[in-house]
């Protein structure tokens, strides 16, 4: 071990990280064949990458940023409908489901840390009535689409190390929730380490550097690494529809967009809904130096938040939802360039190993993590192309353990709009309500269903009452 010991620690002088094995001498046979694994795993090439982006942290660059075009909702009210050029091509978006064309793609591999619940987000009970999980509602909805179109689309699943194996068997055990276990594929995004303000490597134990998950922009690399990318072309795929884990109310594969994203030829679309608060925390989709471009809020000044453009609405007011459809070819010639997307920073605070061996919870940010951005592929497409939708249908994200995003919010929210839906449908209030993701995709459908009125409508009320 004495030779491993100074190969390991000339590895590391070269990168003025030797504290890495400041407690080899205190660590058992298996500990130090654990961190000279992980050691020999690191890519230290990519310090200089942190320290990059640590820079543009502390010194941002010069944005330039102009409006960008968005199709906009046709109808703005309740219960909406989309921009016409969008509802025009749904027709070719459909076409797309029944050829068998679209995949969709989940990322679920962050850590839902401010949510605070005990296991993967998905595994979150967040239906109103039924407690349904959110991976259940997707592949309901999942099961809706294959219903309608006569092709299920397959569903591919970023997860991280932490939350693999607890994903897996939970779709194991709920046996995949109807869908083909055959159309399900998981695959686990890359880890980037943490640095303090010495630039030093955290240690997260005596034998382990700390690594967490590379942001949903890891998806790029994930998707080329694993063979996922491989394996959409085999099964014929062309388009992905791309969304997280929290956002409740959105459609899985939804037409219009597709239909969007395919006759404009784009490499990347998104969802967009109107900001309508400037103080509103959300990434704006915006052109930056005339490249198409999600700005995060505070990189805007408070004057172009507040800027408004003729008619008096806000400039800049079109909030990213996280929302995406890729062409598959635009992704394979990413990462067939070895491009991988930019690297951000974040001062955050990262329990550490002090020289002495001891753990210490930090009561301030003390490091730089370090995550990518999926919506850093915008810049980089020849064309994109952006939609707008209404935000209590498609944008319902759980976020926090309370207040609006947190699990009695997104249930308020929810019930408020098939409330709605109902009330115009019937004229009827019911106390609560809840909508089976497999029966009904927005209020425009359950309108168009004209289903029965309910039973009993002082009860709360689970659509389609046959399912009971
Ligand atoms: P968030 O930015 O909300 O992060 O992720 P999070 O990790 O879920 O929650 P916090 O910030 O710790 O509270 C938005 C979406 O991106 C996915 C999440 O699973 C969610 O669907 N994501 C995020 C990943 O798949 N990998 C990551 O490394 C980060």
């Amino acid at each position: 071990m004495a030779d491993d010991l100074k190969r390991l620690d000339d590895l590391l002088a070269k990168y003025g990280q030797q504290h890495v094995l400041a407690h080899w001498g205190k660590l058992n046979a298996a500990q130090q064949r654990a961190l000279k694994e992980q050691i020999g795993l690191a890519d230290f090439s990519r310090l200089d990458e942190m320290h990059r982006a640590i820079a543009e942290l502390k010194n941002p660059p010069r944005r330039d940023i102009t409006p960008a075009p968005v199709v906009e909702l046709d109808i703005p009210n309740f219960p909406y409908a989309p921009g016409r050029e969008a509802a025009a091509a749904a027709k070719v978006g459909e076409d797309a489901l029944l050829a068998g064309e679209v995949a969709c793609l989940l990322v679920a591999g962050g850590q839902g840390t401010r949510l605070g619940f005990d296991g993967p987000k998905g595994c979150y009970p967040v239906m109103p009535l039924s407690g349904m999980t959110l991976f259940e509602v997707f592949a309901r909805k999942l099961l809706r689409v294959g219903k309608v179109y006569g092709k299920t689309p397959p569903l591919y699943v970023m997860v991280s190390r932490q939350n693999e194996q607890a994903t897996r068997a939970f779709f194991e055990k709920n046996k995949f929730f109807g869908l083909k276990d055959a159309d399900v594929s998981f695959f686990a995004q890359g880890e980037m380490p943490a640095l303090d303000t010495d630039g030093k490597l955290i240690l997260e134990a005596p034998d382990r550097l700390f690594l967490g998950p590379d942001g949903h922009g890891g998806v790029l690399s994930a998707l080329h690494k694993t063979g996922m990318l491989a394996n959409m072309r085999k099964r014929g795929v062309a388009h992905i529809s791309y969304f997280q884990v929290d956002n409740l109310q959105v459609p899985v594969a939804d037409t219009a967009f597709l239909g969007l994203h395919i006759t404009r030829r784009a490499d990347v679309s998104l969802k967009v809904v109107r900001k309508t608060d400037p103080a509103e925390r959300v990434g704006i989709f915006c052109l930056d130096h005339g490249k198409p471009s999600v700005v995060e809020y505070t990189e805007f000044s408070d004057e172009q938040s507040r800027q408004r453009a003729a008619g008096g609405r806000l400039a800049f007011w079109a909030g990213s939802i996280a929302v995406h459809a890729f062409s598959l070819a635009f992704l394979e010639s990413l990462a067939g360039r070895g491009a991988d997307l930019p690297l951000h920073a974040a001062f955050k605070k990262v329990p550490f190993i002090d020289a002495t061996g001891r753990l210490v919870e930090p009561a301030s940010p003390n490091a730089y993590k370090f995550e990518r951005f999926v919506f850093d592929t915008l810049p980089l497409a020849k064309t994109v192309a952006a939609l707008e939708v209404a935000r209590d249908e498609q944008f319902l994200p759980l976020k926090n353990p309370d207040g609006p995003f947190g699990p009695e919010g997104v249930r308020n929210s929810y019930q408020r709009y098939w409330r709605a839906a109902a009330k115009l449908a019937w004229r009827l209030d019911p106390p609560a309500i809840e909508v089976d993701p497999l029966w009904c995709e927005n209020a425009r459908e359950f309108i168009a269903l004209d289903p029965p009125p309910p039973r009993d409508a002082s009860k709360p009320l689970r659509l389609p009452e046959s399912n009971k």
